[in-house]
Formats: structure tokens, sequence, C-alpha cells
């Protein structure tokens, strides 16, 4: 009897250890808050993504990937829409509108933004954490969980500063487009209309834009 208990004990005991030493980067926790972001079209998105780990580990790279289904099977060389180390390794739809909010991952800080968002962002997101622990061994973690991106139709408004005008004088309208992203600068048109139905373009100098 005490022989097959001490039995059970040793294998549960080894078991767990095995299950250990398999998966060192278990303590490395990922977290999305909120796990869905619903960006507008045009504007940027900003994933929310925080992370926690042990003293004694320290992460070099953070890798972010696009879902290629729902199952979310990544395949590393292909899915990858961030790569804080090498960006040749990101997606070239991807590689220049990508950035992490905080360069610094010892603040363990792994939000995201991205730039001119279109329809064909909408998705599911994984998070992919590599780094070395104090004695030397390497880990990775990717993200269990997955954050969404479900890209909704733009309805914010630009706003139009109109200052009272004088017949003869110059004037300085200014407008402002919505978002608050650093990508690339809006497309801005200005139209006149007279007294009559007629729309007019503006040109020339009416496009100045400042951010
Ligand atoms: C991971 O972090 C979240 C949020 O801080 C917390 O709710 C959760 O319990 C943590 N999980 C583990 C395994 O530490
Ligand atoms: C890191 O520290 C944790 C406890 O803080 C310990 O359980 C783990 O074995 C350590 N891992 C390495 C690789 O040193
Ligand atoms: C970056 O990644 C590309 C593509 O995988 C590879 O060809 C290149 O050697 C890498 N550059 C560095 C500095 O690791
Ligand atoms: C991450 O960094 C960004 C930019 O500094 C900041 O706005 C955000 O609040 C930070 N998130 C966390 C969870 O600290
Ligand atoms: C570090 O890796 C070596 C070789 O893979 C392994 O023998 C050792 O147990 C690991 N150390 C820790 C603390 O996990
Ligand atoms: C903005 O203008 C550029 C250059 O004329 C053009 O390539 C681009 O498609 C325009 N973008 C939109 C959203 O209209
Ligand atoms: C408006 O445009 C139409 C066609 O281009 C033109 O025939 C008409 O004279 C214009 N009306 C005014 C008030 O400019
Ligand atoms: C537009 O106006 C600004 C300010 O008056 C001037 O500095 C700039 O050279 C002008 N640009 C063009 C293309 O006319």
């Amino acid at each position: 009897m005490w022989v097959l208990i001490w039995a059970a004990l040793l294998l549960s005991l080894t078991e767990r250890t095995t299950c250990q030493n398999k998966d060192p980067a278990a303590p490395i926790n990922i977290t999305f808050s909120p796990a869905e972001i619903t960006p507008q079209a045009g504007l940027c998105a900003v994933i929310p993504c925080s992370f926690t780990h042990p003293d004694n580990f320290t992460a070099h790279i953070a890798i972010w990937f696009k879902c290629p289904d729902a199952r979310c099977s990544i395949k590393p060389g292909t899915d990858s829409i961030f790569h804080s180390k090498n960006s040749s390794k990101a997606q070239e739809g991807y590689r220049r509108r990508v950035s992490l909010l905080e360069k610094d991952l010892t603040k363990k800080n792994c939000s995201i933004i991205i730039n001119d968002i279109t329809k064909t962002d909408d998705g599911d997101y994984q998070l992919r954490l590599s780094g070395s622990f104090n004695s030397g061994n390497r880990s990775k973690l990717t993200s269990p969980e997955k954050v969404k991106i479900a890209v909704k139709a733009l309805n914010q408004k630009p706003s139009v500063l109109t200052p009272p005008l004088t017949e003869g004088e110059p004037a300085t309208l200014t407008c402002t487009a919505p978002g608050i992203c650093s990508g690339t600068p809006p497309n801005i048109t200005w139209t006149w209309r007279g007294t009559g139905d007629n729309i007019t373009a503006l040109r020339d100098n009416a496009t100045l834009c400042k951010r």
C-alpha cells in the first residue's frame, strides 16, 4: 500500500517537473484590454497590451501576428505584421504602418499603433514575446488570447473654423482632421459654394497641411 502511494506521489512530482521544463515561459502573462477594438477606416488603431514576467526574465523581441484563419495557425515567416528587432520580417503592407507605443520592452508595455486602417485590417491578432532568463536560457511565448480588430466606417467629421469674412480681405480658414494618428497626412480638398448651387474646388495654395 505505502509503496503504491509513494509511487503515485513520485510519478506526479516528476510529471509536474517535466511539465515546467517543457514550458519555461509559462509565467509570462500577456493581457489585451480591451480584447476587441473598433477603429474607423482611414484613422488609426491602438491595441493596448501589457505583460508580466518573473524578475529573472528579460523580454528582447516583440512580434505581432495577424491570424490567417479562425484557429490562428500562425506561420512566423509570413504572418508577422511587426517585429521589434527587424522590420523586414513584417508583412509588406504593415511594415510602415505599425509601431510600438513604448519602445522600451522593460516597461512591460506591448501596445501598438496601426496607422491608415482599412477594412482589410479586420481580424484577430496575437503577440509573441521572446527573451531570456538570467540563467541564459532563452524562451518565447505566444499569447494564447487574441485581440480582435473590427473596422468601422469613418464617421468622424473634420471641423472647420471660419473667421469673420471681409470683402476684399484674405482670410484664413482652419480645418482640423479627425483622429490623432501619426500616419500619412489626410488629403484635404477645400470647396467653395457660391450663391448658386455650383461647387468650386479651390486649388493651389489651399491645401496647406499642418499637423
Ligand atoms: C494575467 O494577468 C491578468 C490581468 O492582470 C490576471 O487577471 C491573470 O490572473 C494573470 N494570469 C496569470 C496566470 O498570472
Ligand atoms: C525564474 O524565477 C522563478 C521564480 O521567481 C523560478 O521559479 C524559475 O525557476 C526561474 N527560472 C530560471 C530559468 O531561472
Ligand atoms: C531581417 O530579416 C530579413 C528577412 O527575414 C533577413 O533577410 C535579414 O538578414 C534580417 N536582418 C537582420 C539585421 O537580422
Ligand atoms: C503604454 O504606453 C503608452 C504610450 O506611452 C501609454 O499611453 C499607455 O498607457 C501604456 N500602457 C500601459 C498599460 O502602461
Ligand atoms: C537551461 O537550459 C539547460 C539546457 O537546455 C537546462 O539543462 C537547464 O535545466 C535550464 N535551466 C533552467 C533554470 O531552466
Ligand atoms: C490621397 O492623395 C494621394 C495622392 O494624390 C492618393 O494617392 C491617395 O489615394 C489619396 N487617398 C485617399 C484616401 O483619397
Ligand atoms: C453652374 O455650372 C453650370 C455648368 O457648369 C453653368 O452653366 C452655370 O452657369 C453655373 N452657374 C453659376 C451660378 O456659376
Ligand atoms: C502657400 O502659402 C504659403 C504662406 O503664404 C507660402 O509660404 C507658400 O510658398 C505657398 N505655396 C505655394 C505652393 O504657393
